[in-house]
């Protein structure tokens, strides 16, 4: 091994981001959604993780991003999370640079906005995984992101 290859650690270190959507599993009321988020950005802030989600009461879609070992730890958690289900990876891959830097976990209810958002980038005005490829999931989140309150809550 060359002198100058990295250790494994640093490499696990490195900017990554992940991207999945998962079906609810009950419904959720916006109280239990709002509990939810102040967990996960209380949490996030700790682990140095930035991101979005957006839920339109049927699916979530949701960006992480962090080191690769503190992703890959919170995906492992959110599998055996019993509040969604059917949790489908749509792209996970080391990133130079955060796309959500300002975000503990911004958020993002489905309205009228967020339905314009997803026809932009996707062939569905709804939150549909077998409908978004790993570009349009983060174009999505991006301008759902970007959306002025009360959508996008950071
Ligand atoms: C849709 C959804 C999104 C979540 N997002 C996050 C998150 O961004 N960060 C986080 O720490 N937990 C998140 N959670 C909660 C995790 O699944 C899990 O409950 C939490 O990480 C457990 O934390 P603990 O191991 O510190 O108890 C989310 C849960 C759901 C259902």
């Amino acid at each position: 091994m060359p002198a100058d290859d990295p250790p494994d650690h640093q490499e696990t270190a490195m900017l990554h981001r992940l991207i999945y959507s998962s079906q609810v599993a009950a419904p959720m009321s916006p109280d239990t959604i709002e509990a939810l988020l102040a967990q996960a950005r209380t949490a996030n802030a700790r682990r140095d993780i930035t991101g979005a989600l957006a839920f339109d009461s049927q699916h979530f879609l949701q960006v992480l991003e962090g080191s690769g070992e503190a992703l890959n730890r919170l995906y492992a958690a959110l599998m055996h999370d019993a509040r969604h289900r059917d949790l489908r990876l749509i792209d996970f891959r080391a990133v130079e640079q955060r796309s959500f830097d300002q975000w503990s976990m911004a958020f993002a209810a489905a309205d009228g906005r967020t339905g314009r958002i997803c026809r932009r980038h996707s062939a569905s005005s709804r939150l549909d995984p077998a409908a978004v490829t790993a570009t349009a999931a983060l174009q999505i989140l991006q301008d759902m992101a970007a959306l002025p309150a009360p959508a996008a809550v950071a």
